[in-house]
């Protein structure tokens, strides 16, 4: 069957790696990539492009009419540092724009829908090592309860409406291509610009803050996987935790100190992302994953490190 994938958000951190990818799966005539503002050039000289507005729903409706889609991965959200500046405005992106898309997904009869959560579903009363997939979930950031109510919908639209929805709990995300916007764990990629440019950093987390960390190629490499397997090996129809693997600022910037001798970080000591990463899980289970479809992480901290510092200098 020819698909016909339409990425919502297509100019953020995952939608530019994401449209990427489909883009040679698929070919690039068949990935609609979309955001609310203009695309970056390599979105724009490679495939189609349209304005969307997740909270326009005439807009919204149009493009769902015009193109028909297969598929559609709604990545369009506020990030939970940017979400504790403008809560309300989160809760509406991050809640409102969902139910339009799983809405248009029931009534243009889309064959699969992907939408991200995030281990900011989980709160200070979560277990914080090897948080398991069912467990207390507490969060008190805006962008955790936004995520949270929206595994509820997602599994809600599979059981009433038989929508195929998946979706991965996403830890912290690394990547050379695209710069994250507003969350709590962009320092893992700010670390890096900063230390090819200036040799140095001032981290607003501190040394000891354990966060579960993933690299951008699993994470593709784990959506594309999700959305390959038959709807039989899905079992969990509100979002899957993904570990990825769990390091602190302190041991990001030793390994970094492997390849760049002269870095050194600092720590800037009172920062609101630290109150967020606080009530984090420090280190995650996901062993529903790996035994309904198979998942495995290929990048450890040395390997994102490497590949990450390899990249960026050929951008330099
Ligand atoms: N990376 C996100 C954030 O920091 C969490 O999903 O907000």
């Amino acid at each position: 069957m020819t698909e016909k994938i339409l990425v919502i958000g297509a100019n953020g951190q995952i939608g530019t790696e994401l449209v990427n990818a489909l883009r040679q799966i698929h070919g690039s005539d068949k990935v609609i990539a979309s955001d609310i503002k203009s695309p970056t050039f390599s979105i724009r000289h490679t495939g189609p492009f349209e304005i969307v507005n997740v909270l326009d729903e005439d807009n919204l409706h149009h493009v769902f009419n015009k193109h028909r889609p297969t598929q559609v991965y709604l990545l369009a959200a506020i990030l939970s540092a940017v979400g504790e500046q403008k809560p309300k405005m989160a809760w509406d992106l991050n809640m409102t724009g969902l139910l339009h898309v799983l809405d248009y997904a029931v009534e243009f009869k889309v064959n699969k829908v992907f939408w991200p959560s995030s281990i900011a579903v989980f709160g200070p009363h979560s277990p914080q090592q090897h948080t398991p997939q069912y467990c207390v979930m507490d969060p008190n950031t805006v962008y955790g309860f936004s995520k949270l109510a929206g595994e509820r919908w997602c599994e809600y639209y599979f059981n009433k409406y038989g929508l195929d929805v998946r979706s991965l709990r996403y830890p912290g995300l690394i990547g050379w291509r695209a710069n994250p916007g507003g969350g709590t764990t962009d320092y893992a990629v700010h670390i890096f610009h900063e230390a090819l440019k200036y040799g140095r950093y001032q981290s607003f987390l501190s040394a000891n803050t354990a966060l579960p960390m993933m690299y951008m190629d699993d994470a593709i490499r784990a959506t594309l996987m999700l959305m390959d397997a038959p709807a039989d090996k899905i079992k969990i129809r509100s979002s899957y935790n993904l570990a990825g693997i769990s390091f602190t600022p302190a041991q990001l910037a030793d390994q970094i100190k492997n390849i760049i001798p002269y870095f050194e970080i600092s720590y800037t000591g009172s920062d609101p992302r630290q109150a967020i990463a606080d009530s984090w899980p420090k280190s995650i289970d996901d062993a529903d994953a790996q035994n309904d479809w198979g998942w495995q992480l290929e990048y450890d901290l040395p390997k994102i490190v490497e590949d990450m510092i390899v990249n960026l200098r050929r951008g330099l």
